[in-house]
């Protein structure tokens, strides 16, 4: 045998088992080879196709990453045309399909097969005599584009497919970017200042529909192949023995469908699934039913370009598109200023939602989001609503660019940004807003909580200047007072009465309470604690040096400063005197039990390996709001924040039906309680 020869030899048998130890790892999710191992036998097809270039093929491993970019697109016919589904959104609905098909179908025996439906988007491969031809998007469903450069790079796409396979055959699948993946890359795009991705299947349709292969190799791209195109050759009659044989010839199924006989099955099926959705690494958007006996699936054809042997059930929809018509200021107790959007109302998570929160100029702006534009809102379980970004292809060229106002919405004062801060504030701490929101807080259920002064009768108080500050509530007893109280629209004596007697009783809250209903900048239930547990009152805090307070274990010095400075402001001593005078000044080392603020009440489990936090600062997080952090799952839980390889903890919180939420929905949740405490966007006082 000549060295040509040899050469020739060795980079066929690395071809091939390359081609299997890919399918071990990207497919069967199950190597057999370890990664260096792996890379060795690459670098040893790399090095005989430099010397011989002439044995690059496509089916060649090495042509997975980094093929030239392409100028175009071709645009290809489909063979069959590729249909898109009708949608069930009920048992009802899914009844009424059921009955149809079998009216159909003549009392025809039939199964089902329910799977997930996966958001991403459509394509088919086809192969020809072992190896994979061409890779096609689904288009308008009779032609597509030739995006088999893109596709190549997907590892868990097999190259080539065993000899025994029909000569020509298509199947049909979706690709999706994974979750873990997408926040991966926004991660990053976040580090380099780039404009972040809005969600997962416009990334993923993006990076398959953009020209440089090289792009898509570099992101987290799979697919889950679901369906045959046609064969020129036997395959199995049944869609569920079609998905094991597409399994022999190497391609990646889902591992969660499953036969079933009646819409029971379904119906529980779709439960199931609707309350595991977060355990997944990718998004689902439904389940889609489909007839399981093919000759039957023939029968049935299809109407328009919906087949009638399968639907799609849909998921109660967390995300949606709706026109963003303005953002709007809340002005914070701390005179932040926290833009929201005003949105044309949709339905999104099964609530209709008309604001959303924007978190700050800077996140506004690296989400490109412009006033005018159509966006995607998300709402999930119980979180407030966010809007993602734009669908900047519905640009009409009107939209806005937007900024922070120059001046205070509420006072006129000249906003500041303090340097190395994300927010706009406004610097007057006499702006109206300011005193609504403080107001409001002293009053919350986790600081003074007195019953019966809610939000609108702080807005009337402040209106009729019968209170100015918080220490004013405890004035309200004065006789004239009175008589303003009791002339005012809807109040009688008895309520006058009862609104009077839970002021007087707040008076005997214990000095945390009091200090977290000061609304010191930074000082949540947890630091009140610890400051208790060192000053016996606001006297002795107020004359502690910020050195001082420094040295105080668990105290940095952002609170320290904090509280330092607190105590300085005229105004804020000002209240504390007119306290004073009214009795409210504990002595006390008692310690409260829960936080202030938007937590209160509720109770988060933490589990699962973190990457932006360790266990103990998600305990802090959640304290430092309020809430309580808790061991295990129970009916009580509100939250189970789970990170990777979560086990049993997650298991039982999605028997027990209790919302899931990853690190990114628990860091929005943090930012949202932080930057808008207490008010909700909207909440806006007078
Ligand atoms: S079957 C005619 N199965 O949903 C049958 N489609 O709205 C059509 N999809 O274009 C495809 N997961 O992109 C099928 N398990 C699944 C699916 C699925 C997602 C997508 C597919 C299709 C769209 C139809």
């Amino acid at each position: 045998m000549n060295a040509s020869n040899a050469h020739a030899d060795r980079h066929a048998e690395l071809k091939r088992t390359l081609n299997f130890h890919n399918h071990r790892y990207y497919v069967l999710d199950d190597p057999v080879i370890t990664d260096p191992e792996y890379d060795a036998l690459m670098r040893e097809l790399r090095t005989i196709e430099e010397q011989r270039p002439n044995l690059i093929t496509p089916d060649s491993p090495s042509q997975r990453v980094g093929a030239e970019p392409l100028s175009a697109f071709e645009s290809v016919q489909h063979p069959r045309p590729m249909l898109s589904l009708a949608n069930a959104f009920s048992k009802e609905d899914m009844l009424a399909w059921r009955t149809r098909v079998s009216g159909l179908l003549e009392e025809a025996r039939y199964d089902m097969v329910c799977e997930l439906k996966f958001d991403g988007l459509a394509v088919a491969l086809t192969y020809e005599d072992g190896l994979l031809v061409r890779g096609a998007t689904r288009g308008d469903g009779l032609r597509g584009e030739d995006v088999t450069q893109n596709l190549r790079t997907i590892h868990s796409i097999p190259l080539t497919v065993p000899s025994d396979s029909p000569s020509r055959f298509e199947v049909r699948g979706e690709v999706y970017m994974t979750l873990s993946g997408f926040r991966e890359l926004n991660r990053q795009r976040e580090e380099a200042g780039e404009p972040l991705y809005v969600n997962p299947r416009n990334t993923a349709a993006g990076t398959v529909r953009q020209l440089d292969p090289r792009i898509a190799a570099k992101r987290p791209l799979d697919i889950f192949i679901y369906g045959l195109g046609y064969a020129e050759g036997p395959v199995p009659d049944t869609h569920w023995e079609m998905l094991e044989y597409f399994k022999s010839l190497g391609f990646r199924i889902s591992p969660h469908s499953e036969l079933v006989h009646d819409v029971e099955e379904v119906e529980s099926y779709f439960k199931r699934w609707e309350d595991q959705l977060a355990s997944l690494d990718y998004a689902a958007d439904g389940v889609v039913v489909k007839v399981n006996e093919i000759p039957l699936q023939e029968q049935l054809g299809f109407v328009g370009r919906e087949p009638r042997w399968a639907i799609a059930y849909k998921f109660p929809a967390e995300q949606a598109t709706t026109k963003l018509l303005n953002i709007d200021i809340n002005v914070g107790r701390t005179g932040s200023l926290n833009p929201f959007a005003v949105l044309e109302p949709v339905v999104v998570g099964g609530a209709t939602v008309k604001q959303a929160s924007l978190h700050n100029e800077d996140d506004i702006h690296r989400r490109d989001i412009r006033v005018g534009d159509t966006v995607i809102v998300q709402r999930a379980g119980e979180v407030i609503p966010q809007v993602l970004g734009p669908v900047a292809s519905l640009r009409t060229g009107k939209e806005r660019i937007y900024y922070i106002p120059d001046e205070c919405p509420r006072c006129g004062s000249k906003v500041v940004r303090p340097e190395g801060e994300a927010m706009h504030r406004c610097p007057n701490p006499n702006c109206p807003a300011r005193y609504y929101e403080a107001l409001k807080h002293f009053v919350s259920r986790g600081a003074m909580d007195i019953e019966g002064v809610g939000e609108s009768l702080c807005e009337t108080l402040l209106r009729e200047r019968l209170v100015k500050d918080p220490a004013d509530l405890y004035y309200l007893k004065e006789e004239e007072n009175k008589r303003k109280l009791l002339n005012l629209d809807r109040m009688a004596e008895k309520s006058v009465a009862n609104i009077l007697a839970s002021i007087e009783a707040s008076r005997t809250q214990p000095l945390p309470r009091v200090l977290i209903a000061l609304g010191i900048p930074h000082v949540g239930g947890e630091t009140a604690d610890i400051l208790t547990q060192n000053y016996d009152n606001i006297e002795a805090l107020k004359n502690a040096k910020e050195e001082d307070l420094v040295e105080i274990n668990d105290i940095g010095p952002i609170i320290a400063k904090s509280v330092a400075e607190f105590f300085k402001n005229e105004t804020n001593l000002d209240i504390i005197k007119k306290l004073k005078k009214a009795e409210v000044d504990p002595q006390s080392g008692q310690t409260t039990t829960s936080g202030p603020g938007p937590w209160v009440g509720m109770n988060f489990v933490v589990t699962g390996k973190l990457d932006n936090y360790s266990r103990d600062q998600a305990h802090a997080l959640i304290k430092e709001l309020g809430g309580s952090a808790v061991s295990s799952v129970s009916k009580k839980t509100n939250y189970l924040l789970a990170g990777a390889d979560a086990g049993s903890k997650l298991a039982k919180a999605q028997t027990l039906n209790i919302p899931i939420i990853d690190e990114t929905a628990f860091t929005a949740l943090v930012e949202e309680a932080r930057s808008a405490t207490p008010a909700l966007p909207g909440e806006n006082g007078p």
